[in-house]
């Protein structure tokens, strides 16, 4: 099984000695500047070589590009004063950036992960990655944004490989800049914090269908919860069932596996019931075959993440234990596994929802709005006073926005503004999209309330009928379902679960530097 990623990140004004051989120094490249940024720390010919290998345009600083050299001792590091011992920086590698005028904190996460990836698969263990653009105004953001890139980017899910021999693993990162002092310190724990978390989630998406049933992902989350002072208040099959969530049971049916309705709650100290509470609610299906409605193809098994938005959730409410936000909120993850079988709920059954409303279920496939909605009626059940959920939802937000970015769906346009300047920061950019009533065809029932399926536009449709159960609750949705997972390997990350949305919601709840952006009281 894999080691836990053990990076430490540092800050250093300058190349400090090491001893070991495995040491490498990182130099960003802009795409459009024939310069080395940072480039001071080279030397002599070495300096000289890199500066022709750029200004040849062999190595055009493109983002998602890098290049290792090989060098030989003492052609860097030897800046004189407190660093540049002879032998630091036993390789080279270049960095592509893009263009320097649209260069920022997201770019620089990337590149820092396909860095980290590369050093390590280079058998680096400490590695000095020299700031970019020294310039900029928000150095704690770029920092944290680098250092996040690295925990990010030591992500592997080989954990069902067996190992061979000792596998290498990047062990020490030093940010080389000029700046310091507590907030960078801060900075570094954050993005630590964050990273471990979205990493966390990550984990679980990752996870086969068979590793993770809804009991076991409740037995996952409760651990955590245990480990970092959360309250646990998850439900069984039994109570869901009493407490009239017949969205929740009915999807899970089929299935031998009970669902779960996994609840934590961060309370912070001296805080009172009539303080805000804010509910992130995630699906939570641990594996979709589409049930009766069965799905076909090659893809299913990328089913098996259908409970990323739920990882999510609670990998954010796992951050906020650590940072301490002074702000109430709730974790839900209705969790099921979607399954035919002689028991399975079949296209044109009803169920009664937790909030009243009957449900016809046309399409067993479209099983994650199902749950949700009794997933949010219980998050207002809770008091809960805005919400949002994060739902791999439907395949039509891919058709409309590729694996980039979200679908953003709200009904309160100044809450829709605090999620989506906070992903922006987070570097997890949503779009907005519209679940407006004009669309209310697509939800109308004959025979009962609502129905879960009607055509195109399906993102919509699903994000319409959320919005019925979220009433007069600032509510936003994100469909989550294209940035996931990464379909192929990148260079900052294996192809798999991805983790998005826990920094989104970490940003959102525990401010972003910036106080929080949301006007309540
Ligand atoms: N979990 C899927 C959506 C999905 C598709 C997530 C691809 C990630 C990648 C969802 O439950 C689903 O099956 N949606 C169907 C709905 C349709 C049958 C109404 C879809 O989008 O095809
Ligand atoms: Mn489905
Ligand atoms: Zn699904």
């Amino acid at each position: 099984m894999n080691k836990p990623n053990r990076l430490t990140v540092e800050l250093s004004r300058a190349l400090s000695p090491e001893t070991s051989s495995a040491e490498a120094v990182a130099v960003g490249v802009f795409a459009d500047e024939p310069h080395l940024p940072g480039a001071e720390i080279l030397t002599g010919s070495l300096l000289e070589a890199c500066t022709q290998l750029v200004r040849n345009g062999e190595f055009k600083g493109e983002e998602d590009t890098s290049l290792i050299l090989h060098v030989a001792a003492g052609e860097v590091g030897e800046t004189g004063d407190e660093g540049g011992a002879n032998g630091v920086g036993r390789r080279l590698l270049l960095i592509g950036l893009g263009a320097h005028a649209d260069f920022d904190a997201a770019v620089l996460r990337r590149a820092a992960g396909m860095c980290v990836r590369e050093a390590r698969d280079g058998h680096v263990n400490a590695l000095h990655f020299v700031m970019p653009s020294e310039g900029d105004a928000d150095a704690p953001g770029m920092v944290r944004a680098l250092a996040e890139g690295a925990h990010l980017g030591l992500y592997d899910n080989d954990f069902y490989q067996t190992d061979d021999e000792e596998k290498r693993t990047l062990e020490r990162l030093y940010i080389v800049t000029r700046r310091g002092g507590d907030e960078l310190s801060a900075a570094l724990e954050r993005a630590r914090v964050v990273a471990e978390s979205a990493n966390w989630a990550r984990r679980l998406a990752d996870e086969p269908g068979a590793s993770l049933p809804p009991r076991e992902f409740a037995r996952r989350a409760a651990e955590m919860a245990g480990e970092f002072g959360l309250t646990v208040e998850s439900l069984d099959a039994g109570e869901i069932r009493a407490l009239g969530m017949g969205g929740l049971a009915g999807i899970g049916q089929g299935s031998d596996e009970e669902p779960a309705l996994i609840v934590l709650r961060y309370e912070p100290v001296g805080s009172s019931p009539e303080d805000e509470l804010w509910a992130f609610v995630g699906k939570g299906i641990t594996f979709d075959t589409g049930g009766i409605s069965i799905k076909h193809g090659l893809d299913m098994y990328e089913m098996k993440s259908d409970m990323a938005g739920g990882a999510a959730v609670l990998g954010a409410l796992r951050a906020a234990a650590q940072l301490k936000p002074r702000r109430r909120l709730a974790a839900i993850v209705p969790a099921a596994e979607n399954m035919p079988s002689e028991k399975a709920i079949k296209p044109g059954d009803i169920v009664r929802t937790l909030a009243g409303f009957t449900l016809e279920v046309v399409d067993t496939d479209a099983e994650g709005r199902v749950v949700l909605a009794d997933g949010i009626a219980y998050a207002r059940q809770l008091g809960a006073t805005r919400i949002v959920d994060l739902a791999t939802l439907t395949g039509s937000i891919i058709v409309a926005l590729g694996d980039r970015r979200a679908g953003l769906f709200a009904n309160d346009d100044a809450w829709a503004s605090a999620v989506e300047s906070a992903a922006t920061r987070a570097g997890e950019p949503v779009w907005r999209m519209p679940a407006t009533d004009d669309y209310k065809k697509r939800i109308e029932s004959p025979i009962a309330d609502f129905k879960n399926y009607g055509g195109r536009p399906d993102a919509t449709s699903a994000a319409l009928l959320l919005s019925k159960f979220a009433g007069d609750t600032p509510w936003v949705h994100l469909d989550m379902a294209g940035p996931s997972w990464h379909t192929d390997p990148q260079p900052h990350a294996p192809q798999g679960a991805t983790g998005w949305g826990v920094r989104t919601l970490v940003e959102l709840a525990c401010g972003g530097g910036i106080r929080d952006n949301v006007s309540d009281s």
